[in-house]
């Protein structure tokens, strides 16, 4: 047995692979760095689901379908009561996808895509004291994502933004509430149960939960020239460096760059606050030189947590609503991972060792 299960393999997927020795992730054939050049969410989502429901679509139909689920799925806004209403963001998207009808079929797939995409805009606006801003179906998802949240149109940068994030995010492998997903599928228990366990996994903070103390920790450091003195007196105390080193990626995490591209063309448009972006930067190369110094034997670099953090910050979604971003963009990578765990898989039940008294003898 595995503590953690680490290298044990659980699974064979044709959705994606993680390389971390090369530092690759592989989408369906297509390599992450080439993926983001040229997809939108709506392109991956098409990719993922490629075979997995009996209905197939392309990608206008597609988008039309995803466009009035998302309508349909906002009347389920209704619901959030005040006593929901001081639970955190996750928490009350999962409460409401509890709401949604069990299935197999592609109308499901679709409204588990299109729920938490309108379920958290409209709660972080209730939040706010702010009336909730209902879909426009023709718009991308990304698009209507970001005009839900603020009430405004977005810039194409910020659109451009979002969907590299979702993009970049929307499958990684076996993780925790990748496997949730399929544990949940092998019972053939339905979308709706996979994507509640996932999305129970995910919120975690060794999943998901992790990008808020990115943020955390700039606003400690405070100034470029604290930089280096915070961070070697952190690592004194013992400390992690938020936002670096993976368990699985020896090198540069790949998902890092793809994050990073779309926040440079952001600051190009005028989008980012210059001050925070360069505190970053200085923050970012004192702690790679400092880990390089520190823990010689152990390549540490950059990972996907540090520049989520600084994208959805630019993008204007708080903090504690990062992990319910995250689970908009996995929502698609626990569907198609369910799918095929439905269709090629046993049930999931594997065996433990019992370390417990034995009765007593008579
Ligand atoms: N800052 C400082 N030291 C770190 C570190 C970090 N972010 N990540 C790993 N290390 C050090 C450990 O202290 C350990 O040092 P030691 O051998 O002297 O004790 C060594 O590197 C190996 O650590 P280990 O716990 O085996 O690494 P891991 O692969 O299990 O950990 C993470 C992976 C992600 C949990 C870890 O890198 C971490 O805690 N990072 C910060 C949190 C974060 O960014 N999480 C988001 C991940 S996507």
């Amino acid at each position: 047995m595995k503590n953690g299960l680490e290298d044990v393999v659980a699974a064979e997927t044709q959705l994606s692979d993680v390389n971390g020795e090369a530092g690759q992730l592989i989408i369906r054939g297509v390599s992450l760095d080439r993926l983001v050049e040229y997809a939108r969410y709506e392109d991956v989502a098409l990719l993922l689901l490629d075979g997995l429901l009996e209905e197939r679509l392309d990608r206008d139909s597609l988008c039309l379908r995803l466009g009035q689920m998302r309508k349909e799925v906002f009347s389920h806004i209704g619901a959030i009561d005040d006593d929901l209403l001081q639970l955190p963001p996750v928490d009350i998207m999962r409460a409401l996808i509890a709401r949604l009808a069990d299935g197999d079929d592609l109308d499901t797939a679709l409204r588990l895509l299109a729920a938490p995409a309108v379920f958290l805009p409209a709660i972080l606006r209730l939040k706010r004291g702010e009336t909730p801003v209902a879909p426009t179906p023709s718009l991308s998802q990304s698009a209507d994502i970001l005009t839900m949240l603020s009430a405004a149109v977005p810039g194409a940068a910020q659109v451009a933004a979002l969907d590299t994030y979702l993009v970049t995010i929307s499958d990684h492998g076996l993780n925790a509430s990748t496997f949730a997903s399929r544990v949940i599928a092998s019972t053939k228990a339905g979308l709706t149960s996979s994507v509640m366990a996932a999305l129970s996994a995910l919120k975690g903070p060794l999943h998901g939960g992790a990008p808020g103390p990115v943020l955390d920790m700039l606003d400690a450091v405070g100034a470029k020239d604290n930089a280096a003195k915070w961070l070697g007196q952190a690592l004194d105390r013992g400390e992690r460096l938020m936002g670096f080193g993976h368990r699985i990626y020896r090198v540069r995490d790949p998902r890092a760059d793809a994050l990073k591209g779309a926040l440079t063309q952001m600051i190009a448009a005028g989008q980012v606050d210059r001050d925070r972006i360069g505190l970053a930067e200085a923050v970012e190369q004192s702690a790679l030189a400092i880990l390089k110094e520190r823990k010689p034997g152990r390549p540490l670099d950059v990972n996907v947590e540090f520049y989520t953090a600084l994208l959805l910050d630019a993008l204007t979604f708080p903090r504690d609503a990062f992990t319910g971003v995250f689970a908009i963009g996995r929502t698609i990578g626990w569907i198609a991972h369910a799918r095929e765990q439905s269709l090629e898989g046993r049930l999931i039940r594997p065996r433990s060792v019992y370390v417990g008294p034995l009765p007593k003898a008579a």
